[in-house]
């Protein structure tokens, strides 16, 4: 039974997707002592994986390559093997596309592979974030169309190993596999909370599949919290992420109206999070990037629009934190300004193109578009991150990481904090410029040259 092998760690687990959200859980439940196989799509990423080489930092090379050495964990773009799998994370993109509506076509596909392979007595939980009622309308249909027997003369099913193995005419969810959905909270990069001290959350389609699905997660995550539904888990994690961008849409409208008045935007941050009840404090910033926050709240907007509801929050919060970027090119363009130089031929050092400190994923990553608008202005831009050592604008002219040296610094009109990886030494930053627009407050405690700084 099902649940015995997942209480004795006997279970083999399966993990769709080995990116940001796959890779660290993989490891996990391989470390809770499942043997665990890996699937994804991409050819180069599954052989540096076998290779020992992780594509995500929170999961060390060291600890990987014991894992792929000692055979507990193995990768793989054979989706047939599902079928010798018990239990299944589903962790693809849920990206938006060019309308900025819900691209659903990694969830779709990575599915419909479960279903051509599915198995009696399998737990299939998706992680990937979305929107409320995915599960079930996207997930459970897909997921019991393709557990049908295959009748016999009826050549438009698949007669695969999986589904001669089936008894019934259809698999039935709660009683012959379990489905649920528990969204994926973990933060790259963050050391104090990662995914096994960070609460779980657990929607099974039935009760039974709750009872099933919490169980896998207990024998890696300390604290699992069950809810009524799949799409009561779905909607949580879209409310954490809107909850974020709508903040840091409200913070980065303070800093405008902060500017204005010429006060210090983040003296006051410093001043009200004194207060230990009631306020929380985020910061502005040249805007919010990655996977999640830009992205996130589109979906729950999206999908309450099909219910003639508006979402005037998210989208009030994303046209402010969308005009982040044009707001900073305007205080690097006065930085300037004040030093009677154009920033038509002027020349900038960009540091941190990641979108956020100490980590070196550029996906939606507001210093990007802040290049873009300098390089529309015929700004020349060199850049340092120690976590990207190249990015590519427009699909085509490809920039390297400059080394941060004194004469680098020196040799540059402006240079410009987009993002404040820990590991940069923003004194000697400081110490060399000619000016500093600071983005972050990254240079909050520097005294000597403080007159060299603009912040936002
Ligand atoms: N990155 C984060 O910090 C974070 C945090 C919480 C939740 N999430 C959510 O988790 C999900 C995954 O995000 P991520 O950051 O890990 O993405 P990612 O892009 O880092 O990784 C996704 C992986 O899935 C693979 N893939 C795509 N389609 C596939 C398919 N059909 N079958 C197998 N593999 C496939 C890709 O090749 C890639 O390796 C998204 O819904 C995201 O919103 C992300």
């Amino acid at each position: 039974m099902l649940i015995k092998k997942i209480e004795s760690c006997s279970a083999h687990a399966g993990v769709i997707g080995l990116g940001y959200v796959g890779m660290p859980l993989m490891v996990a439940i391989a470390n809770a002592g499942f043997r665990v196989t890996g699937f994804d799509i991409n050819q180069e990423k599954i052989q540096r994986i076998n290779d020992g080489i992780s594509p995500v930092p929170d999961v060390p090379d060291t600890i990987l390559g014991q894992l792929i050495k000692s055979k507990q964990i193995r990768i793989t773009d054979d989706f047939s093997i599902l079928s010798e799998v018990d239990t299944i994370n589903i962790c693809v993109p849920t990206p938006l596309d060019e309308n900025r509506t819900p691209d659903m076509q990694y969830i779709i596909s990575a599915v419909e592979n479960v279903a051509q392979n599915m198995q009696s007595e399998q737990l299939i939980i998706l992680e990937s974030t979305t929107y409320p009622g995915t599960t079930e309308e996207v997930v459970l249909p897909r997921l019991q169309a393709n557990s049908c027997k295959p009748k016999s003369g009826d050549t438009n099913i698949s007669t695969t190993q999986s589904t001669q193995t089936k008894t019934d005419d259809s698999l039935r969810v709660g009683q012959d596999f379990y489905l649920a959905y528990s969204p994926e909270r973990i933060e790259p990069g963050n050391s104090t909370y990662f995914m096994t001290n960070t609460p779980k959350i657990v929607g099974g389609v039935t009760k039974n599949c709750t009872r099933v699905a919490k169980t896998f997660y207990e024998q890696f995550i300390n604290k699992t919290h069950t809810v009524s539904s799949p799409r009561i888990a779905e909607m949580a994690k879209l409310l954490e992420n809107t909850f974020r961008n709508v903040n840091i849409g409200l913070i980065n409208e303070v800093a405008l109206i902060c500017d204005r008045m010429e006060m210090d935007v983040w003296e006051i941050i410093d001043a009200a999070a004194t207060k230990p009840f009631g306020f929380m404090p985020f910061y502005p910033g040249p805007g919010p990037g990655g996977h999640c926050i830009p992205i996130d709240p589109h979906y729950l907007s999206w999908k309450a629009r099909s219910y003639q509801q508006n979402s005037r929050f998210i989208e009030l919060a994303s046209d402010i934190n969308n005009s982040m970027p044009k707001y900073v090119l305007d205080k690097i363009i006065q930085a300037l300004n004040l030093h009677k130089k154009p920033i038509n031929g002027s020349k900038v050092l960009v540091i941190g193109v990641a979108y956020k400190k100490d980590i070196g994923d550029t996906r939606e990553s507001p210093s990007l578009e802040v290049i873009r608008l300098m390089l529309d202005k015929g700004a020349q831009i060199l850049y340092h991150d120690p976590y990207v050592s190249k990015i590519i604008l427009g699909g085509v002219d490809t920039y390297h990481s400059e080394t941060l040296t004194s004469s680098v610094i020196e040799s540059v009109d402006c240079v410009v904090i987009l993002t404040d990886h820990s590991i940069i030494d923003f004194n000697m930053v400081v110490k060399h410029a000619n000016i500093v627009v600071d983005t972050r407050n990254a240079t909050r405690s520097i005294q000597t040259g403080s007159n060299k700084i603009i912040k936002i």
